[in-house]
């Protein structure tokens, strides 16, 4: 399987460091200097299922792909607008395919986790050309009362379009059980024979747990992958890691002892927008002209399960 075209969407809406400590006990000094993140973007008067449709429609625009030519659609997203029909059946009708869709949930290595299952798909022949969409409005999971949390994400879709080729070589995954660090639950329903349901909860994080996770984890994982393919740090052009972090970005580099040009960021613009940080990275990316052929590129995520998901590409 190879990517055949990237494509990306955030909404119009920025929120700078300064606009939240309009209304939170915060300040642009602490979330910049903690985070690395200056500004997001978050939904106001759009919809998640816009940025999807949009984002998709320009992945097959770049790859050159004409819908009727996609077999099927994978959506990653912890929360669309509704939880049924999936958010990959109701974008259908705007980019104008006509195939299979699923929503996938992994959480930020969503986008990793539908490479995987398209991977899948091509390989055992049910699929020729597949577009995942990574759409994900985190501004309306956080909890926008607790300032350890709500100022670190942002809303944003990626997509790619994938096709039959050789260039994702390897895949792989991890997870540690961990729902104490980092848990969001749904409403309870109104099922009138739950005993004791439990209300629903906003994004709950400790934050440094997952901090120390994200780093150790991700350095051992790109670790392994470079090592089972016989790679040294400095051979791989980029590291295309889940946004999440500025600092973790930087300790995760300076461990592969690699320069700064190999770990591209645009935290900076767009916080964390969860699955959605890594194929929209990977658009700017590849629409700056940066992603030339025989580039190799590890793509790295880490988030909510605990989960990691790795990837080796060369394109
Ligand atoms: O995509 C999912 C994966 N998520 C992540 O990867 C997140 C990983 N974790 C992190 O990025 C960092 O742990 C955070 C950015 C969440 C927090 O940074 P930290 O350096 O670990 O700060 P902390 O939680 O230890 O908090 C330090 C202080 C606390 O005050 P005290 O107890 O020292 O007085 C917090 O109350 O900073 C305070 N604080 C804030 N102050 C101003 C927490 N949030 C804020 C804030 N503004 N927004």
């Amino acid at each position: 399987m190879k990517i055949l075209g990237t494509g990306s969407a955030l909404p119009k809406k920025v929120v700078k460091n300064d606009d939240l400590a309009a209304f939170l006990d915060t300040n642009d000094e602490w979330i910049s200097t903690r985070t690395g993140i200056r500004e997001r973007r978050v939904l106001s008067d759009e919809t998640l299922q816009s940025l999807a449709e949009r984002a998709g429609k320009a992945a097959l625009e770049n790859a050159g792909v004409a819908p009727e030519e996609i077999d099927y659609v994978l959506v990653t997203t912890v929360q669309a607008e509704t939880m049924s029909p999936a958010l990959a059946c109701d974008i259908q009708n705007a980019i104008g395919l006509k195939c299979m869709g699923m929503d996938i949930n992994g959480g930020c290595t969503g986008f990793i986790a539908a490479l995987a299952v398209a991977e899948g798909l091509i390989a055992s022949g049910r699929a020729k050309k597949i577009l995942i969409v990574s759409a994900e409005a985190l501004s309306r999971f956080a909890d926008w009362t607790d300032r350890s949390t709500c100022v670190l994400f942002g809303d944003a879709a990626g997509a790619a379009v994938v096709g039959e080729g050789e260039g994702i070589k390897d895949i792989r995954f991890a997870s540690e059980p961990r729902r104490d660090v980092l848990c969001a639950s749904t409403p309870p329903g109104n099922s009138p024979f739950a005993v004791d349901p439990a209300p629903a909860q906003y994004l709950k994080m400790q934050g440094q747990e997952v901090y120390k996770f994200a780093v150790s984890h991700s350095f051992r994982d790109i670790r392994e992958m470079l090592a089972y393919h016989d790679l040294q740090p400095e051979d791989i052009d980029f590291y295309v890691l889940h946004q999440a972090n500025m600092r973790i970005l930087e300790a995760v580099r300076t461990r592969l002892k690699v320069d700064e040009g190999c770990f591209p960021h645009n935290i900076e613009r767009t916080g964390n927008t969860s699955s959605a940080t890594i194929p929209v990275l990977l658009d700017e990316l590849n629409r700056a002209g940066k992603l030339k052929p025989g580039c190799r590129v590890i793509l790295n995520a880490f988030g909510a399960g605990l989960c990691t998901g790795t990837a080796y590409l060369e394109l």
